[in-house]
C-alpha cells in the first residue's frame, strides 16, 4: 500500500473484530513507527500495549471507576482546551452528529449516546490497546511530535489491514491509568489507541469525516 492510499484510507475505526494481533506482529509494528521524526530526536512518548487479560483488566477498572464518577476524574491536561473557535466547534458537533447518524441515535437520546460513548472504555472491542504515555515536563513542541509517532502507527497499521481509533477519552481516568500502570512519578497517559481488523458490518466504520477546502487552511505565496 502507498502512502497516499493509506492516508486516505485511515479513519477513526470504532467497530473491531475480535481476531487477535500477533505479538510479534506487533512489536515489528511498533518498531517500524518508532522512525517516526521528533524535534532533536528526542522521541518522548513511551507505549505501553495491552491485550487479552491485561486489556480486560482496564477495561474493567475504568468501568468501576466511571460507574461511580462518570465525569472522570481532574486532569490539567484537558481534552479540549477553554477556548475553541466557533469552526472549530462547528466541526466537533458536526462529526459528532455524523457519527451518530451513522449508528441512527438521535439527539434526544442522550442515554442511547452515552451507552454508545462508553464503548470507547472497551476499545470498541478492539484486541489490542495502545496507550501513549509521556513526560509531563515536556514542552509543548513534544506533544506535536508524540502527534507523528501515534499518526505514523496509524498508517502502518493499514498497510497490515488493521484499524485503528486514538482514543483521548482515557485523559479523564489519568491518575487512575497511572497507578494501574505504575508509571513513573512525571509520567501521565496521554491519549488511548484502539487497534485490530476493522468490523466492515458494523456502520460506524463507513464514517468518512469532512476536512477544510485548502483555502481554509493553506496560503501559497510566491509561486
Ligand atoms: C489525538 C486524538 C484523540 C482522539 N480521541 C478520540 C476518542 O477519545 N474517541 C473517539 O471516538 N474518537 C477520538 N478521536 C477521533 C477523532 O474524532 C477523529 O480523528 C476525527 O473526527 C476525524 O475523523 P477520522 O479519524 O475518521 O478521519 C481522536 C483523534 C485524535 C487524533
Amino acid at each position: 500500500m502507498d502512502v497516499s492510499t493509506a492516508v486516505k484510507k485511515r479513519i477513526s475505526t470504532r467497530a473491531f473484530l475480535p481476531t487477535p494481533l500477533d505479538k510479534d506482529d506487533v512489536e515489528q509494528w511498533l518498531k517500524d513507527a518508532q522512525r517516526a521524526p521528533s524535534g532533536g530526536n528526542l522521541q518522548p512518548w513511551r507505549v505501553i500495549a495491552l491485550a487479552g487479560d491485561d486489556k480486560l483488566a482496564v477495561e474493567n477498572l475504568a468501568a468501576e471507576k466511571l460507574l461511580s464518577n462518570p465525569r472522570g476524574e481532574p486532569t490539567d491536561y484537558p481534552i479540549y482546551p477553554e477556548y475553541i473557535s466557533d469552526v472549530q466547534n462547528a466541526r466537533r458537533r458536526a462529526v459528532g452528529e455524523a457519527m451518530y447518524g451513522k449508528i441512527g441515535i438521535p439527539r434526544e437520546d442522550r442515554a442511547g449516546r452515552m451507552v454508545w460513548f462508553a464503548r470507547n472504555y472497551r476499545f470498541f472491542d478492539a484486541p489490542l490497546a495502545l496507550f501513549i504515555v509521556m513526560d509531563e515536563r515536556v514542552g509543548h513542541g513534544q506533544w506535536g511530535h508524540a502527534g507523528m509517532f501515534m499518526q505514523t502507527l496509524c498508517l502502518l497499521a493499514e498497510e497490515r489491514g488493521w484499524g485503528t481509533c486514538m482514543q483521548e477519552c482515557w485523559g479523564i481516568l489519568r491518575p487512575t491509568l497511572k497507578a494501574h500502570l505504575g508509571l513513573g512519578e512525571h509520567e501521565m497517559v496521554w491519549c488511548g489507541i484502539a487497534v485490530g481488523v476493522p468490523d466492515p458490518e458494523n456502520p460506524v466504520n463507513e464514517l468518512y469525516t469532512d476536512r477544510a477546502e485548502l483555502e481554509e487552511f493553506a496560503e501559497l505565496r510566491g509561486f
